[in-house]
């Protein structure tokens, strides 16, 4: 690959997923685009790079996906669902009873793992929720991973790597060598093809946003974009979830964390004003717990 050629890719990836790759990332992009030109029957990353030039929308969208790291696991770091379990749902328990509703935004939530982790936790909790509406919003760019996310049907690789066993035989039906999560927990997850670099307000408001490992490969200026439209569509009573390695100090005040919980975040009184939308009543019932 060219030098030219490899600041070009740079700059679409940047513009269009956010993926900031520093100056020395050249075999990244050549070890992850070398399936697609197999299957694209392109020579080089020159053919490649001459295609996208020409207007192929797919080539973009091929290489784009080609570089997103869709890492993930059910229960990943363990931590955020015992913050979800232990703080974030007691207080919304509280602070929502007479309206008796949640709203919940995976805002990368690549293969599923991440909202189906959240859907059992909340299944867990069927009795403090009894006849509350429970919506749970899984977004990513790659139309890919939201296509396996939909499914819902997972290895046995995957569903060894954090889901306990006695969840495994409670929420999953086997075939074969495949696991399907159950109708049930996939009907309380909705999903949406979508870009954090684009505008995201109509999604409307949330009580809690997960938003993990997706932060760490934008720069610093994207980051706080990002962060600050999440804060608009938080409820004043909200929560936000990062990443273990992703936090929003020193990039902005439009949440604080919250004390002695790492990675949970709340925001701040001084953020900016929530965007007017309809949110709580408009939404669609996506999942009734079952009452009783
Ligand atoms: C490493 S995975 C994280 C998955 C999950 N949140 C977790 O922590 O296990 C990052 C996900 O972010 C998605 N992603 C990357 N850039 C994005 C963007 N600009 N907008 C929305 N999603 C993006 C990728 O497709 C990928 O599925």
């Amino acid at each position: 690959m060219t030098p030219p050629e490899y600041e070009y890719l740079r700059k679409l990836l940047r513009d269009h997923s956010g993926l900031d790759l520093s100056a020395d990332k050249q075999y990244l992009i050549e070890s992850r685009v070398l399936p697609l030109l197999r299957k694209a029957g392109l020579a080089d990353i020159g053919e490649l790079v001459k295609n996208i030039k020409a207007g192929s929308a797919s080539l973009t969208t091929q290489v784009v996906e080609a570089m997103t790291t869709n890492e993930t696991f059910f229960f990943r770091d363990k931590v955020p669902f015992d913050h979800f379990r232990d703080t974030i749902m007691p207080e919304i328990l509280q602070a929502r009873g007479s309206r008796k509703s949640i709203r919940i935004w995976c805002a990368a939530g690549s293969t599923g793992q991440e909202p189906y982790s959240l859907a059992i936790c909340l299944k867990e909790m069927s009795a403090a929720l009894a006849g509350w509406r429970v919506e749970i919003v899984a977004t990513d760019l790659s139309q890919e991973v939201l296509e396996k996310s939909k499914a819902g049907i997972y290895s046995q690789f995957e569903v060894q790597r954090g889901l306990p066993i006695q969840m495994l035989v409670k929420y999953f039906k086997q075939n074969g060598e495949l696991w399907q999560i159950n109708p049930e927990i996939r009907a309380m997850v909705q999903h949406r093809q979508l870009n954090l670099l684009h505008d995201f307000s109509q999604l409307g408001m949330f009580d809690v946003i997960f938003c993990r490992n997706v932060l760490i490969y934008f720069d610093q200026e994207t980051k706080i974009g990002i962060l600050n439209r999440l804060a608009r569509l938080t409820a004043p009573d909200g929560f936000l979830v990062l990443g273990a390695a992703e936090t929003v100090v020193g990039l902005t005040d439009a949440f604080k964390p919250y004390p002695e919980r790492r990675g949970l975040y709340q925001p701040s009184p001084a953020r900016a004003s929530p965007v007017n939308m309809p949110a709580f009543e408009a939404a669609p019932r996506l999942a009734a717990m079952a009452r009783g």
